[in-house]
This record gives structure tokens, sequence and C-alpha cells, in this order.
């Protein structure tokens, strides 16, 4: 058993002399140490992120409502600005477009999912009450760092808790962060240092090479995918990649972490860690080279895209949740059209205020598209009754939504590809995109 090291405030906090609610949240931030592997609590100066309403770290650990409620009346805030992830709990999180998604009981069976009254009151009871008077601001996202308009800087220890999020806070922002954002991690500002936190575990080991170069977003999201399952916990140097935009750092963080667990890279010149690609392996030689070649990036996408019709159902856009600009483009693809199938968009709600303001949600209802907020398919377990050939644009989507379908005789098809193949699905009900070999010479 690991001696974790504690301060004369953390040995108090842990012998309950604070009160119960910082008594729970030091053991099972000792316990993490433990299963982590170190002696060490660090501080947080950063930002936080944990899904919504939970407040248990582990079964024993669990924090009531009633002790929240003491907890807040005494004063008791977060020690970190502390955003919300969409919610485990589905019918929590939806405050936008959801009448009459014909969602309601499909695999939670409470009939509330496509009761807006539900979610716009949820939103204002019990635990959400409490969490925004500890000075939570519910950004309901999985991307809630493109909303949230405060982000930790180089160098900030964090404590995140969404898989597609990590690498933007660690690769794209260059501030540390592990899996590991909890209520005890926000409420204390604290976390077990360890593996992100660390300086050298920051380091690349792997060298990650491309036959070409790298620029659609599809590209991106199947370069993600295929190094998650290539490196799976290692740090890649990525390079033979253009620039990427923020959509498409998004894009490849969600598909790194669905095809493995990547929670730091660097591409040199776009990271803030990797100025250049020996500063990227910390002037050591890479431990491997991986080629993530046309073979790969094809296969990646056969292995996405399983259908044995071209008659698609319905599409869905928004994994992870679109931001504004993605919003602004899809309303320009969309305006004057109709769709002939159910079009879904998804997008975080603080979003969903801007699209009404910029009139891209106008431009959406009248092409028939539904813009929505919250959550997302694949946490919502499902997708309604008649649809059995979905169009996604999205490796993290096409992966997880056909794992909610474990029966193979209902499985769930998926047609995979580009946002402008998703949209022409859309419009016209028939699939017909195709891998294409569309990156440029280096
Ligand atoms: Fe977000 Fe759901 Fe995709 S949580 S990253 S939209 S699978």
């Amino acid at each position: 058993m690991i001696d974790v090291k504690l301060n004369d405030a953390e040995k108090r906090m842990l012998q309950g002399e604070d009160g119960l609610v910082p008594q729970l949240t030091m053991q099972w931030l000792v316990e993490m140490c433990q299963v982590a592997g170190t002696d060490t609590i660090i501080d947080l100066d950063g930002t936080g992120d944990f899904h919504t309403p939970w407040t248990t770290m582990t079964f024993h650990h669990e924090i009531s409502l009633d002790e929240l409620k003491k907890l807040t009346a005494a004063g008791g805030v977060f020690k970190i600005p502390t955003f919300s992830n969409k919610s485990p709990f589905t019918e929590m999180s939806p405050i936008h477009g959801w009448e009459g998604c014909d969602m309601c009981s499909r695999s939670h069976g409470n009939g509330r999912f496509d009761d807006c009254d539900f979610h716009e009151k949820s939103m204002h009871e019990e635990f959400y009450v409490e969490f925004r008077k500890m000075g939570m601001l519910q950004t309901h996202s999985c991307a809630s760092y493109l909303t949230a308009s405060y982000l930790p800087t180089i160098g900030q220890h964090c404590s995140w808790n969404e898989s597609s999020a990590i690498p933007y806070c660690n690769a794209v922002l260059g501030a540390r962060s592990n899996i590991d954002g909890s209520f005890a991690t926000c409420f204390l500002g604290k976390a077990p240092y360890y593996d992100m936190h660390v300086t050298e575990n920051r380091l690349a080991t792997v060298l990650v090479e491309t036959e070409r170069l790298i620029h659609t977003d599809t590209e991106w999201d199947l370069l993600g995918f295929a190094i998650g399952e290539d490196c799976g916990l290692a740090v890649p140097a990525i390079t033979g990649t253009a620039k990427p935009t923020t959509t498409q750092f998004c894009k490849m963080n969600a598909g790194m972490n669905t095809g493995g667990s990547i929670r730091m890279y660097h591409i040199p010149g776009s990271t803030p860690e990797a100025p250049t690609l020996d500063a990227a392996f910390g002037g050591k030689k890479p431990q491997r080279t991986a080629l993530i070649g046309e073979n790969v990036l094809r296969a990646t996408y056969e292995k996405l895209n399983f259908h044995t019709s071209d008659d698609v159902d319905m599409v869905y856009l928004g994994c992870p949740h679109l931001n504004a600009v993605d919003m602004m483009l899809l309303a320009r693809k969309l305006e004057g059209k109709k769709v002939k199938i159910p079009l879904w968009i998804m997008t975080a709600p603080w979003l969903y205020n801007v699209a009404k303001e910029q009139g891209y949600l106008k431009i959406f209802e009248d092409a028939g598209a539904k813009l929505m907020d919250g959550t997302c398919m694949a946490a919502m377990g499902g997708v309604p009754d008649y649809v059995h050939n979905i169009a996604v644009d999205s490796a993290k989507q096409s992966y997880y939504i056909t794992g909610c379908y474990p029966d193979d005789d209902n499985r769930l098809q998926v047609c995979y590809g580009t946002q402008d193949d998703c949209v022409d699905a859309a419009l016209s009900g028939k699939w017909r995109g195709e891998f294409k070999s569309v990156g440029g010479a280096f």
C-alpha cells in the first residue's frame, strides 16, 4: 500500500475534522493515488469538468443531496473553475430541440426524452441548483472547452473527464490533465500526480508518419482512430499533416480515444510542446515508427462503414458537439434545401442560443433538420425505432452507436463518410459516399 504524502490540512480533512464531504473526497483522492501508483497529490491551478449530476466517485464515497446542501449552506465551492460535461443520465441534459424526437423510452424507459419541459425543469432542480451555488458553469457538453470562454493555459494542472477533450487540454492547449475530472477533484482542487501531470510522460515515444498530406476533416477523423488503434496508450508525434483546424483537432481527438486512449500527442509546429520534432521526443530517439498509410486509412474507413443497403433512415451530425463555425458552414450547405429523411444536428446548449441569434437555427428548421443539444446519440443508448441504417461523419459515433446493439440480428447499420456525404444522404435518402484519396502531396 502506498503511503500518500499529506499536508496538515489534507490530514485534517481525511480525519473528518472539516466535515463529511471533505472527508469523503479526500478518502477518494488517497485511494486514487494508490491506484495510480503515486504518493503525491498536486494542487490544481487550471480548470475541471465532470459528468453531472454525479457526486459519486465510488459507491462508498457517494455524497447525498442533503450533504451537498449542508456543504453549500456552509459556503462550500469548487476550488477550480468547473464546467459540466454532458450528463450520463441522458434524460437530464438535453435542453433544446427534443420535441417529437421519438426517443422517449428507447433505452431508458422513463418516457422523458422528448419532454422538453422536463429537461428545462431538471436544470433548475436539486443537484444542479447546488452545483451552481458552488460555482459550476453548466456547459453540458463533451466539448465544454469550446464554449467555456475560459481555458487553462500552458502548464496549468487540470482535472477533466471527457476522453475526446483530454488531448485538447494536453496537446492543443499545453495544459495538463488525466481523465479524472470528478466532484472530488473539482471540489478539492487536487488530483493524483501521475501520467500527464509529469513532464517526462508527455514526451513522444512513437513517430507517426503518413503517406500523403492529411488535410480534410474526414482524414483527420480516420487518422485519429487509426493512431488510437496503433498506439494505444503511447504518446505519438504526428508528421505528414497540414495544420489542423479546431474542428479537425476535435475530430482527431475523439477518434484517438475511440480506437485507443491517447491523452497526449505532438504535431511539430502546431502543438505548443513541439516546436520541432526533436523537441517532441525530448531529444531522444523514437521507440518505433508507425506508418498510417493509405491502406490503413482505407481499412479504417471500411471498418467504420458497414451497411448492406444504401437506403438511409436518418443522418446524425455533431460528434463531438458542433462549434459555432461548424454550424455556420453547415447552415450554408442546407440553406434553401429540404431534407428527405430526419437530420439531427447536435451542439452544446450555450451554442444553441448562438445558432438562434445567428439565424442558423432557422435555416436548419426551414430545411427540416433538428438542432438539438446537451447529449449525443451514443450517450442516448440508441436511435429511434424507425432507424435501421444511420449516416454519420464521426468515427467515434459510428463505433459507439453500434455498440448499443449487441444483438447481431438487430445490429444498426452505419454509413460513415464526410459531412458532405451525410448532407447528400439527408437530402436524397441515399448513401453515395465512398473512400476518397483527396489529400494532397507533401
Ligand atoms: Fe461527444 Fe458523444 Fe461524440 S459525448 S465526442 S458527441 S460520442
